[in-house]
């Protein structure tokens, strides 16, 4: 039997957070007690009425069926008002709304929609694993847009050759930015729906951390740009904001015939979410949005602790207006790689190193606040120790 496996599997590079589980599971067999600051995932539990609501859902026999792989009418509802009341966007929800399990099984499959082989996909880097990864499933070539610190984190749409721009099919964005945290301008958008319409791109903007913002910042979703609703599509996500990386949620909304696609390849390929999720999801859509407040306040004094921490250890460490990562440069004289494993093997901390996100986050580490206060001034305590 042969199992050679396919060029687009041989391809794949390990997937960075499967690595960084792997690495925590031997430090944790030598019995350290380990502070997990690596996969950005929250450690509160969901809100007690999206639980209930659940529990309502899941009696209903009418949710035991095959779910709607477009997503419920009612949960796409539910995403137009939090998108309405949030952004002042107006999406028709039978058209400009499709339901995805976690935002990232969307952003894997969209591509297959628009992308031929060989075609070239413009990717940040460092950037969420998942836009190259979708990339090379489908056979096509990433281009990849640094994003550097002495442009704010954002690419410089005016260093892509004008070759490339002319072949590019699409354009990965993600802000609020995971890794570095950094927020977009609304005239940086605008420089994009620019760029996207005179070489044809489709902008892909995935909004997962829209709402983790904090200082009283607010994300505007790109979808607020003039003109953005011609050539783009948005990728929101409840895991983040509501607690619920593990219930697999999230939206797309944008253009109705990008939408359409992206709706066109998930029947093919899923039978959609389980309606009973849809149903507790739409109940936190919907809500008064109070405890994405309360937790804007934890992650923001979570934030402090960490930042002052590192500060105080000579350590630069930029304080992110959004998101639940900080980006940190490593010291002098360490790289990402040997920075974090010595933050794993000598303080028992996981970090993310930089460079796992791409090469031009070599020289960061990412740490994610994804555990109390305590914890982190323990962290920090153990960093003291170890420099
Ligand atoms: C991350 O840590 O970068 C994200 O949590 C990964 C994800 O959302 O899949």
């Amino acid at each position: 039997m042969n199992f050679e496996k396919s060029q687009r599997i041989k391809r794949l590079p390990p997937y960075l957070f499967v690595e960084l589980d792997r690495k925590k599971a031997q430090i944790q067999a030598k019995g350290v007690d380990v502070i997990d600051l690596g996969i950005g995932d929250p450690d509160l539990p969901t809100p007690d009425f999206v639980v209930d609501a659940m529990a309502k859902a899941i009696r209903k026999p009418k949710n035991h069926r095959y779910p709607s792989s477009q997503g419920s009418l009612s949960f796409r509802k539910a995403a137009t008002t939090f998108l309405r009341r949030r952004f002042g966007l107006e999406p028709d929800p039978e058209t400009q709304v499709c339901a995805c399990i976690g935002s990232k099984e969307a952003i894997a499959h969209f591509p297959i929609a628009f992308v031929e082989p060989e075609d070239i996909v413009l990717v940040p880097s460092p950037g969420y694993p998942v836009y190259h990864i979708g990339t090379l499933f489908c056979g096509g070539i990433s281009y990849f847009m640094p994003l550097l610190e002495d442009n704010s984190f954002l690419p410089d749409l005016s260093a892509i050759p004008q070759d490339v721009a002319e072949k590019a099919r699409i354009i990965w964005l993600n802000y609020p930015n995971n890794p570095t945290s950094a927020c977009a301008t609304k005239e940086f958008f605008q420089e994009v729906v620019e760029f996207a319409k005179a070489n044809q791109i489709i902008v892909c903007h995935d909004a997962a951390y829209s709402e983790m913002c904090f200082d009283g910042y607010k994300a505007p979703s790109f979808l607020e740009t003039p003109g953005a609703m011609d050539i783009g599509i948005e990728f929101h996500s409840l895991s983040k904001t509501y607690n619920m990386t593990g219930w697999r949620i999230g939206f797309a909304t944008g253009n109705p015939e990008l939408i359409g696609a992206l709706k066109q390849v998930k029947s093919n390929v899923d039978s959609g979410q389980f309606e009973a999720v849809e149903e507790a999801a739409a109940a936190a859509l919907e809500s008064d949005q109070s405890f994405v407040a309360t937790m804007q306040e934890i992650y923001t004094k979570r934030r402090n602790v960490l930042v002052d921490g590192l500060l105080s250890l000579g350590i630069k460490a930029h304080r992110p207006k959004a998101t639940f990562y900080v980006w940190i440069k490593v010291p002098k004289g360490y790289t990402s790689s040997s920075f974090s494993t010595l933050l794993l093997e000598k303080a028992g901390i996981v970090c993310t190193p930089g460079n796992g996100f791409g090469e031009p986050g070599e020289g960061y580490v990412r740490m994610a606040l994804t555990v109390s206060e305590e914890r982190l001034s323990e962290a920090v305590e153990r960093l003291r120790g170890v420099l």
